[in-house]
C-alpha cells in the first residue's frame, strides 16, 4: 500500500490531457500537476466534436502536455511510478493517440503501463479530490454520457439507470445550435435559461411515467425544435426573449426528470447501502440548476451530495492518473498489446 505516483494521459473526445498524481491506493490523492488542453474552438464551426479533426488535435498535442505535466509536477518520467492512459470509450483515433504515446512513453523509461476505462476516472474523481468511502451513487452526465452507478470498489460498478437515447449534454449541444447560440452548448444554454420563462411551452418531461432511473433525451429535443419552428413559421424569426423562454423551457424539463430520476435511483441504491452519497462528474454538472435539483433530491431522500471542483468535473488526466492507482493493485499493469477500446461498458 505504498505511495505510488502516476502519470495520466487523457483524448478519448475533445480535450488532450496529461497529469501527475501523487497518493496511496485505498487513501487520499494528491495533485500534482493538471495539464488540459481543449479543443472547443477547432470544433466551434461545426457544433459538435469532428472525430477527424480531434485525432489529428491529440496526435499533436499530447507531447507538449506530458511535457508540461512533468514540468509542472518538478519530475522526470524516471520518478514517476505507471503510466495510466484512458484506453477507451471514447472517439477510436484520439484513444488510439492517447495509447500509443502511453506505450512510447512506458517502453521508453521502462514503465509500467495500465490502460483505463474513461468512466471509471469520471466515477472515482469524488475519491481523488474528497476520499469518499465506498460505496457512493454516482450520477455521469456529460456530452457522450449519462448513468447511475454504484460505486462499490475501484472497478465494481453496478449501473442502475442512464439515457436509452442521447447525452444530456448532447441534448444542451443541441439545443444550442438550433438557437444559434455557439458551441459548446451547456453554458449558453444556462445563460439564456436564467433570463427566460420555463412554464411559457409545455416541454415534455421523458420517462417520468416508467418507475425506472433511465433517462431519455431526444424527444425533449425534437419538442424544443418543433416550438422554434412554430414561432418562426408565425412571426417569420425569433426574438431574444423566444430563444430565453425555449432554453429555460428546455433546462426545467432537463432538471426535473433528473432530479425525479434520481430520487428513485436514491432509492434502488439504498435497497443494498442504505443512503450515502451522490457524486456527480461530467461537464453538465457545472450547470448550477440541475446541481441545485440535485441538491434538493439528496437533501430529500437522505443522502448527501458532492460536486467535485469543476475542471475534475470535465475530462482531465488527474481522474486517469488515480484511477490507475487505485486499480494497478488489483489487476497489475497492462502489456504492450493495450488496445483502444471504442465501446467498453462499465
Ligand atoms: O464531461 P465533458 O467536458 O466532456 C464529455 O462529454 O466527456 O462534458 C461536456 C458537455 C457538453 O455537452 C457541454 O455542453 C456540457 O457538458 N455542459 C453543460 C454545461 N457546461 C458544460 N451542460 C449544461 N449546463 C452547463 N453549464
Ligand atoms: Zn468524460
Amino acid at each position: 500500500d505504498r505511495t505510488l505516483t502516476l502519470l495520466g494521459l487523457e483524448s478519448s473526445c475533445d480535450d488532450t490531457a496529461a497529469a501527475v498524481v501523487r497518493g496511496r491506493p485505498g487513501g487520499a490523492g494528491e495533485i500534482l500537476s493538471s495539464v488540459v488542453s481543449g479543443q472547443a474552438e477547432l470544433h466551434a464551426a461545426f457544433g459538435g466534436v469532428v472525430p477527424e479533426i480531434a485525432a489529428r488535435a491529440h496526435a499533436e498535442r499530447l507531447d507538449l502536455c506530458v511535457e508540461r505535466a512533468l514540468a509542472q509536477a518538478g519530475l522526470t518520467l524516471a520518478e514517476v511510478d505507471a503510466i495510466a492512459v484512458t484506453s477507451g470509450p471514447g472517439l477510436i483515433g484520439g484513444v488510439v493517440s492517447g495509447v500509443m504515446c502511453a506505450k512510447g512513453l512506458a517502453a521508453g523509461a521502462g514503465l509500467p503501463l495500465i490502460g483505463v476505462n474513461h468512466l471509471s476516472g469520471h466515477a472515482l474523481t469524488p475519491r481523488l479530490t474528497d476520499g469518499l468511502a465506498y460505496p457512493y451513487l454516482m450520477l455521469l452526465v456529460s456530452g457522450g454520457h449519462c448513468q447511475f452507478l454504484a460505486v462499490e470498489g475501484p472497478e465494481r460498478f453496478r449501473r442502475l439507470g442512464g439515457t436509452i437515447d442521447d447525452a444530456p449534454g448532447e441534448a444542451f449541444d443541441k439545443c444550442a445550435k438550433m438557437l444559434a447560440l455557439g458551441y459548446p452548448g451547456g453554458p449558453a444554454v444556462e445563460r439564456e435559461a436564467a433570463l427566460g420563462d420555463g412554464a411559457r411551452f409545455g416541454f415534455p418531461r421523458p420517462l417520468l411515467d416508467r418507475p425506472d432511473c433511465d433517462f431519455s433525451f431526444s424527444g425533449l429535443k425534437t419538442a424544443v425544435r418543433r416550438a422554434r419552428d412554430r414561432i418562426v413559421a408565425e412571426k417569420g424569426g425569433l426574438t431574444v426573449q423566444d430563444r430565453r423562454d425555449l432554453c429555460a423551457g428546455f433546462q426545467q424539463a432537463v432538471a426535473e426528470v433528473m432530479a425525479e430520476k434520481t430520487r428513485r435511483a436514491f432509492r434502488l441504491f439504498a435497497q443494498t447501502h442504505g443512503p450515502q452519497t451522490l457524486a456527480v462528474a461530467g461537464g453538465v454538472a457545472a450547470n448550477a440548476v440541475l446541481r441545485a435539483a440535485l441538491t434538493g433530491a439528496a437533501a430529500a431522500e437522505g443522502f448527501a451530495f458532492l460536486a467535485p471542483p469543476l475542471a475534475l468535473c470535465t475530462d482531465n488526466g488527474a481522474m486517469i492518473a488515480w484511477a490507475g492507482l487505485e486499480q494497478l493493485g488489483l489487476r497489475g499493469p497492462d502489456d504492450m498489446a493495450l488496445g483502444a477500446r471504442p465501446r467498453w461498458p462499465l
